[in-house]
């Protein structure tokens, strides 16, 4: 038995069930018990054992939730699992494509949560949102996404990634920026309110909009990174094409890479993501809610520098993020640790100020 919020999960190994992602399915419940009403109508579309359709009926005031599973021994856990804990949610053995192409339903919040990543489905799931609504997806094909596997992202995502500090930022965008234009295909704008990683998972909380003005308002959020190799200097542009004549450092370095397209627009709505704290306080992992303190905190503006990878770059001796982001807010600039990595700086700084704050700090 495995109990988590108000569900009591009775697990026999046929069926997925990752205690490890407990924190991820707290803060999707306490997002759906905040922003749903009894006429919601919430899809668990990879239910496995049933466990997040159950505290969607359990723990929010949404009442009509609907949970599919390819798997035949997934499903019958999910269905025993329903019975078990006495919640009146309607369990389906279905995949996702064939339910989105016969069901004239359409659902306020989707939860997609796969294994690996997420490209198989999200089309078909776009077919059975809302305006208005909330897809809310996790991809752990983070060796895809942050680059291990280059032509896989081009094949999957249609984007070029970046392989070195910021990947997982970059992965994150990547992500971001496929659903974004699988959307506007639907006519959907999206509205990214949270979108973080955390283990090995990253977690997306979009709002869908219906408009062809909506559409196009995202799609002009996705764009390109560029990275001097040699400096560390880091650039990103909005546009539907990448500017290769952009000159990513003043040393004019002939070495700079291009990653996209992605999305380049905010990761988060603050005010959502200081209610979830607030929601959550002392009833999930304190990992979790670290992750969302640094979240709050993070100006939300593209890429970060990593500390250990600048001094390694300058050839000088470590120095500790902290002492360099207490120079930064001293002279003025925005900074925090991002969520992403602890031993980097998320700035409106530019590399130049970095390393002349590391020299002065080596100095003493
Ligand atoms: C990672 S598990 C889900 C874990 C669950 N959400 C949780 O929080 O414990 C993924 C599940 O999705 C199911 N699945 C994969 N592809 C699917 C598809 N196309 N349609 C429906 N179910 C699918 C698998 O059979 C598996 O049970
Ligand atoms: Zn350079």
């Amino acid at each position: 038995m495995y109990e988590e919020g108000k569900a009591r999960i009775k697990y026999h190994d046929v069926a997925f069930l990752n205690p490890t992602a407990r924190f991820l399915r707290d803060l999707s419940v306490s997002l759906v018990k905040m922003e749903a009403n009894r006429n919601s109508a919430v899809l668990d579309a990879t239910a496995a054992t049933g466990i997040r359709g159950i505290r969607y009926a359990l723990e929010t005031k949404a009442k009509d939730v609907t949970m599919l599973d390819i798997n035949e021994r997934a499903y019958k856990e999910a269905k025993m699992n329903t019975a078990f804990n006495k919640v009146k949610g309607r369990v389906l053995h279905q995949s996702i494509q064939e339910f989105a192409n016969t069901t004239d339903e359409r659902f306020d919040f989707i939860d997609y949560d796969p294994f690996g990543g997420v490209s198989p489905s999200i089309f078909d799931l776009l077919k059975i949102a809302k305006s208005g609504g909330w897809l809310m997806f996790t991809a752990t094909d983070a060796a895809v996404l942050c680059g291990a596997h280059q032509k896989a992202c081009l094949k999957l995502y249609d984007a070029v990634p970046l392989h070195n500090e910021l990947c997982h930022e970059v992965g994150l965008r990547i992500l971001i920026g496929y659903v974004a234009r699988l959307a506007s295909q639907f006519d959907y704008g999206i509205e990214v309110k949270l979108a973080l990683v955390y283990a090995h998972y990253m977690r997306v909380f979009v709002k869908l909009e219906h408009g062809s003005d909506d559409a196009t308002r995202s799609l002009s959020e996705l764009g390109y990174v560029y990275y001097c190799n040699s400096c560390g200097s880091r650039y990103w542009r909005k546009g539907a094409v990448p500017k290769p004549d952009i000159r990513c450092c003043a040393k004019a370095h002939s070495n700079t890479l291009i990653s996209g397209k992605m999305w380049l627009g905010n990761l988060y709505d603050k005010e959502l993501v200081s209610r979830l704290i607030t929601e959550l306080e002392g009833k999930t992992e304190k990992a979790g809610l670290k992750a969302l303190s640094l979240i709050n905190d993070e100006p939300d503006i593209p890429l970060y520098y990593s500390i250990p990878v600048t001094t390694k770059k300058m050839g000088v001796p470590g120095v500790s993020p902290l002492i360099i982001l207490d120079m930064l807010k001293k002279e003025g600039f925005v900074a925090s640790r991002p969520h992403f990595d602890m031993s980097s700086i998320k700035t409106d700084a530019k590399i130049e100020d970095i390393t002349r704050l590391v020299q002065k700090a080596l100095r003493g």
